[in-house]
């Protein structure tokens, strides 16, 4: 190889070190619970900056266990987390975390709810109650305000808890199947929303849902996890170009339905493995 070449070639692998921009990178990631269940093995992944990632599997898998180790809210028996280049060993403010059973503060009302991640910033009450009052909006919860979460269906607290989440405006929100209890045409509004802020702000998503249909519409990648103990066994490109579409024409496009049913048949055989056991 001459020198030329073998420059040229540096230069190369210099330019993809830059363009790789991970915000988030997890290595070598173990999650043993007490009791000895092992929920995670060997979970290498790398988060793009600025991207959709989805992750996606079998119920068990460690999906949460993933988010909530990434989050800082449960530590890993083995391997980090990174953001940003370091290793952190708890929460901060650039993570925002939508939980999968809302954890809303049951005897604070939607505003309060909402406010609640900009409190524990430290935020201002009238400034952050401002901007909780903004994202009520965003997430067609207007005249909830003085509301409690009982007084609330699973669709609206699960709205509450996006609120919250986007209220506090961290580079990378964790979410964990943050539409499974709204109704499809919500669903489909939200995952726009959520196109939406991703091409707006610059945020960084890793999502979790059981369905494969929203996985491949949103994502710039989905990562497919192995049943228990969860390990990453592929990661699907879906590559949707949106330019010029409208979503029900891309969800009629040959690419999507194909990727669709690629992922369904990785997942069906985990079902089959099952039901051998
Ligand atoms: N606090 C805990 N103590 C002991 N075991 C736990 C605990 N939390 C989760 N597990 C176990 O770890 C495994 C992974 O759980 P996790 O909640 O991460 O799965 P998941 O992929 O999010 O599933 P789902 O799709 O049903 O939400 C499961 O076998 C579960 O029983
Ligand atoms: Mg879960």
């Amino acid at each position: 190889m001459s020198s030329q070449t073998a420059s040229l070639l540096v230069e190369e692998t210099n330019q993809v070190n830059e363009q790789s921009n991970d915000i988030v990178e997890v290595t070598g990631i173990e999650k043993v619970y007490p009791g000895g269940t092992v929920a995670l093995q060997g979970v290498d992944l790398a988060f793009p900056r600025g991207k959709m990632t989805t992750l996606l599997g079998p119920s068990g898998c460690g999906k949460t266990t993933l988010l909530k180790i990434i989050a800082g809210l449960l530590d890993a028996t083995a391997g980090e987390v990174r953001i940003n280049g370091k290793v952190v060993s708890g929460p901060g403010p650039e993570r925002a975390f939508v939980f999968q059973d809302f954890a809303l503060l049951p005897w604070a009302t939607v505003v309060k709810n909402v406010a609640f991640g900009l409190e524990m910033q430290g935020v201002e009450k009238t400034l952050r109650e401002k901007k909780a009052r903004e994202y009520i909006i965003k997430v067609g919860l207007a005249g909830f305000e003085d509301n409690y979460p009982h007084e609330l269906s699973g669709g609206m607290r699960q709205r509450v808890g996006l609120a919250r989440a986007l209220a506090v405006n961290a580079d990378v929100l964790l979410m964990d199947e943050p539409f499974s209890a709204v109704d499809e045409q919500t669903r489909r509004l939200f995952q726009e929303e959520l196109l939406r802020l991703l091409g707006m702000e610059n945020k960084t998503v890793i999502f979790v849902t059981h369905s494969i249909e929203e996985a491949v519409y949103v994502s710039d990648q989905i990562v497919l996890l192995s049943p228990r103990p969860g390990r990453i066994n592929r990661i699907v490109v879906p590559g949707i170009d949106r330019v010029g579409k409208t979503s029900d024409e891309i969800r009629r496009e040959t690419g999507f339905l194909d990727t669709v049913e690629d992922i369904w048949d990785t997942l069906k055989k985990y079902l089959d493995d099952e039901r051998m056991i």
